[in-house]
């Protein structure tokens, strides 16, 4: 069975052991799906988060999932697109990286992630799945304990993208 797929899926409505956050350095919540998994997982989880103390950029940090149907939350700071000349690609890179070494290391079998960086930051889409995609096979390819990684797309031209790199 492929372990990697690509939908089309609210991340918030997704019965999976983890769901991944595009969130910002504060990790205190903000829009699009930060927004959005705050409001599905009830003000606890905002209470957790101001015990974290913040995140760099390139990194992420683990909660529970409170009222989400997903038992954990990994929050991941992805980069503000610039140009591409500032770090980016790494620092996507290390978001996709850090995330899936805190899912194992909590025992998360199944974990959906957004396209990080590809809304209110503005990383080009294509060069952000290339990354998401390069990033998932090879941590899936020397690990064996994520059973099942799901890209939640909200939106055709996303799917498409993911789709597109899935097929390389
Ligand atoms: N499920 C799946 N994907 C979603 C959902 C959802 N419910 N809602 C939006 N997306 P963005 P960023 C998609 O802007 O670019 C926040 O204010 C969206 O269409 O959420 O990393 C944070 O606090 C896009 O494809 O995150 C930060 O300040 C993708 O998720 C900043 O935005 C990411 O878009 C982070 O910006």
């Amino acid at each position: 069975m492929e372990r990697i797929k690509a939908i089309q899926a609210d991340i918030t409505k997704l019965q999976v052991d983890a769901i991944v956050n595009a969130a910002n350095q504060s990790l205190l919540g903000g829009g699009g799906v930060d927004g959005a998994i705050h409001r599905a997982a009830g003000p606890e989880l905002l209470e957790e988060c101001r015990t974290l103390g913040g995140c760099p950029t390139g990194s992420a940090k683990i909660t529970k999932g409170y009222r989400l149907p997903a038992r954990h939350v990994i929050h991941a700071v992805g980069p503000r697109w610039r140009g591409g000349m500032h770090g980016e690609p790494e620092r996507l890179a290390g978001c996709y990286r850090e995330s899936f070494r805190l899912a194992k290391e909590n025992g998360v079998r199944s974990i959906a992630l957004p396209a990080i960086s590809c809304g209110i930051y503005g990383y080009p889409v294509p060069e952000a799945t290339q990354i998401a995609v390069r990033e998932t096979r090879a941590f899936l390819a020397q690990d064996d304990t994520i059973e099942r990684v799901i890209f939640a797309c909200f939106g055709q031209e996303i799917l498409a993208a993911y789709q597109q790199e899935l097929s390389r």
